[in-house]
């Protein structure tokens, strides 16, 4: 099982590459805020119910035992921010995040910032717009307007999907399906994962009126309305390399090909979660598919390069929010008031 088909060096400047560009944009847009998924739609506390049915080859680190996880779940819309204070609404179309974090989970993990986490991350689209961390580099160029008529053209298959990613528009986050679209280790087999709901929604938010209607719509479910999220978690095997690559998470694992099989129930019960301290909590957490036991290490180049930015800009806004605890700025300097 390799880890990227790029050379180790190019992997590594073109990480440093695409970290110092993000890097600098979030300094300029937001120093606090994640540099994407800055908007939280809510972090919410709920259960990850590991099935005691599951095949003896899936019954690998966190599916080794039928146990109850206590788990934060938060969902997002990806977009970067323009500024703090100026978060996309919700009516913009925009691919949406599902990030689950496992704790009191035993064993040597592959970080050493968290000591008994697991988490997992999903996008609600099955694949990924980029190849690799090079793909990544010559997307950001094609939309520079620089790139030359060859790389134009190489990339029309990565713009389409970035197209298709981000104009999703959703009713409710708790109604959609998410998948990892990268792959993961499960022991010595390659895999991917995905979340399905399985509760009914009903929802009654008006779109129209409200630039945060997706949180809104969830704190209708959960909170008014009293009601449960209930998902199945989901895992795929790889087959072989052409119907299911692990260098390539632009192309889709069919279910014809790879069939989801339910590894695990993630409950979350009504709760409310739409209260300041909650968000601040949200704000400072970090969730990177690195955190995580080495049976589920994540594979591929763009899962190897997300290992260094996400750790490096969640240190630089979590700087930032220190810095602002230990020499308070004037409230002109730093608005710090979300107006979402
Ligand atoms: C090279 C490719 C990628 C780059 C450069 C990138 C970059 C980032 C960054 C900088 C963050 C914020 C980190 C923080 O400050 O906490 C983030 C969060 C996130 N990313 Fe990526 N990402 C990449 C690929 C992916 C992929 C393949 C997925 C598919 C699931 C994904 C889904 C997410 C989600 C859902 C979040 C929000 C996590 C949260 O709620 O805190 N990203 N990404």
């Amino acid at each position: 099982m390799t880890n990227s088909q790029l050379p180790d060096s190019e992997q590594v400047a073109m990480t440093n590459t695409v970290l110092e560009a993000n890097r600098k944009e979030q300094q300029e847009k937001g120093p606090d805020l994640r540099h994407v998924h800055a908007k939280s739609h809510g972090l919410l506390w709920g259960e990850f119910i590991v099935e005691s049915d599951i095949p003896e080859t899936m019954k690998v680190g966190v599916f080794a035992k039928p146990l109850t996880y206590p788990i934060w779940v938060r969902f997002s819309n990806a977009s970067s921010p323009e500024k703090r204070g100026e978060l996309k609404s919700d009516k913009e179309p925009d691919a949406r995040g599902m990030a689950i974090k496992l704790m009191n989970v035993e064993g040597e993990k592959v970080l050493d910032d968290e000591e008994k986490t697991q988490d997992f991350i999903l996008l609600n689209h099955p694949v990924f717009f980029v190849k690799d961390v090079k793909g990544y580099i010559d997307i950001a160029t094609v939309k520079s307007g620089k790139a030359t008529p060859e790389l134009m053209k190489a990339m029309k298959p990565s713009l389409a999907i970035a197209q298709e990613m981000g104009s999703k528009k959703i009713s409710n986050p708790l109604d959609v399906e998410y998948w990892s679209t990268t792959p993961y280790k499960l022991g010595s087999n390659p895999i991917k994962f995905s979340v399905k709901p399985q509760h009914e929604v009903e929802t009654s938010t008006d779109e129209s009126n409200s630039d945060s209607y997706l949180r809104e719509a969830m704190v209708n479910f959960l909170t008014h309305q009293g009601k449960d999220a209930i998902f199945d978690f989901l895992i795929q095997l790889h087959v072989d390399e052409e119907k299911t690559p692990v260098e390539n998470p632009m192309k889709e694992w069919k279910q014809e090909d790879a069939p989801f099989v339910k590894v695990a129930t993630i409950r979350i019960p009504s709760q409310k979660f739409d209260f300041d301290e909650r968000k601040r909590l949200d704000e400072g957490l970090l969730f990177t598919p690195w955190h995580t036991l080495p049976e589920h290490e994540p594979l591929g180049s763009v899962n190897l390069a997300r290992q260094k930015i996400y750790q490096e800009l969640a240190k630089s806004r979590r700087e930032h929010m220190e810095k602002r605890m230990r020499e308070p700025q004037p409230y002109t300097v730093v608005q710090d008031e979300p107006r979402e």
